[in-house]
């Protein structure tokens, strides 16, 4: 296996673009943009990554308007925070040379607490629901978005995507999953449209190709756009394996760079992406309000299912869609050890995204390159992730823990 373990460790490129190796930073919405500005905190998050070695580190929930964030302490993409992503993608790349730095685009339709919103009365997804996630915010219904709204929404992307590429990020990824805006277009459990946006795949995708077109003419033919895509929502009537497969040939053929195979919905079933120890006590812990606090004891067994943990939890799925494209592939979900690289090299894949292995140790490439019997020691007990609306943001508390008493108590 030591060609995997070099393969992964080498030189290699994603379309045009130069990576030093194979492994990306994963988005991971750390809740560090305080009234929705990318500061010195989220600065600091990724610096640790980037000089730890990942050839690429996303910044996540990178939303593509104000009313499109599902708090309103995430950032959006505008004018106003223009010099700060300038100085963030500078300050990264003056810590790591090398590195190449991607935006997560994303919006979050219908799923928001958001009520400093700005445009919108009330947040909108393809048709009218209960805004389950809004209720104790005061926002409990969410309207069905009009072809002008559509229209709207498909012009911020395009805007955003053209910012990103200004301010120095050298690479944008689409969020097609996870039950955010465009997700719940292409879900038939969330899209019920009678017009030709809703219906069949063809209908439900044209939402999200003409986002990809957009973004592709903001950002011109040698710019990576990466796509992350659903393998299945994981509930009744939802997406499932089979279209997913569909999805993922439309992509493609619209001319995505590389696609990442995740699956789940924050807003039905979000262990699907996660696995391992469920989010509902940690995020009970850190919520302050009282309704929402009341809401997450009453549904929080029912929301947040139980997946045990494996390693490599989308591979088998993941290789469908390998089969059935010819864009390049990113392996993403539960690849925390050496050996797990290894397969996935094996395997075909071209790059490999972390999310909670680099927020336990962001220097996880330095230390396997320097010891291939390197352990991360990630235990997928998903307290990071309760954390992403505490303040300061998401870190890895078992880190704390196994520092020692002294060093813990001059935190
Ligand atoms: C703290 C945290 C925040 C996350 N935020 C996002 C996000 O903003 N966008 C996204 O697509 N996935 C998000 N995810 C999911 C990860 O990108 C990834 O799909 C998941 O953690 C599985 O990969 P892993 O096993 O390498 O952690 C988040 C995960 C964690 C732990
Ligand atoms: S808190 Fe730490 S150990 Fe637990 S899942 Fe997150 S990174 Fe892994």
């Amino acid at each position: 296996m030591s060609n995997n373990f070099d393969k992964a460790f080498s030189p290699a490129t994603l379309g045009k673009m130069p990576l030093k190796n194979r492994i990306l930073k994963a988005a991971t919405y750390e809740g560090k943009t305080p009234d929705g500005v990318p500061g010195e905190l989220l600065l600091n998050f990724h610096k640790e990554v980037v000089e730890g070695g990942t050839a690429m580190t996303t910044i996540g929930y990178c939303t593509t308007e104000s009313d499109g964030r599902i708090n309103d302490q995430m950032m959006w993409m505008h004018e106003g925070i223009r010099d700060r992503l300038v100085h963030m993608n500078s300050e990264l790349k003056k810590a790591a040379p090398d590195v190449k730095i991607s935006g997560q685009m994303t919006h979050c339709g219908n799923f928001s607490k958001n009520r400093k919103m700005q445009r919108l009365k009330r947040p909108l997804g393809p048709s009218r629901q209960f805004n389950m996630l809004g209720a104790p915010s005061g926002l409990p219904f969410a309207g069905a978005m009009t072809v002008a709204d559509i229209d709207y929404m498909v012009q911020t992307y395009h805007d955003a995507a053209l910012l990103m590429k200004e301010t120095g990020f050298d690479a944008v990824e689409i969020h097609f999953s996870h039950g955010y805006g465009i997700s719940q277009f292409i879900s038939p459990k969330t899209n019920r449209r009678s017009d030709e946006y809703g219906g069949s795949l063809a209908n439900r995708m044209r939402l999200p190709l003409r986002v990809l077109e957009a973004v592709r003419k903001a950002v011109g033919e040698d710019f990576p756009i990466l796509g992350k895509m659903g393998l299945t929502d994981g509930i009744k009537d939802g997406l499932q394996i089979d279209e997913a497969i569909e999805v993922a040939a439309m992509l493609d053929a619209g001319g995505i760079d590389a696609l990442i195979c995740s699956g789940g919905t924050s807003s039905f079933n979000p262990m699907v992406y996660f696995r391992g120890e469920t989010l509902d006590k940690g995020l009970i812990e850190v919520e302050t309000n009282p309704i929402m606090k009341l809401g997450l004891k009453l549904i929080g067994p029912k929301m947040f299912r139980y997946y045990p943990y494996e390693e490599l939890y989308f591979l088998e799925d993941a290789k469908r869609v390998r089969d059935r494209v010819n864009c390049q592939m990113i392996y993403i979900g539960g690849c925390t050890d050496v050996a797990s690289i290894e397969k996935v090299m094996a395997e075909g894949f071209d790059f490999i995204q972390m999310g909670r292995p680099l927020i336990k140790d962001p220097a996880f490439v330095k230390h396997a390159m320097a010891d291939r019997n390197y352990k991360n020691g990630c235990i997928h007990c998903n307290r990071c992730a309760s954390l992403i609306e505490a303040p300061g943001g998401v870190y890895c508390p078992l880190n704390l823990e196994e520092q020692a008493p002294e060093a813990r108590s001059s935190l």
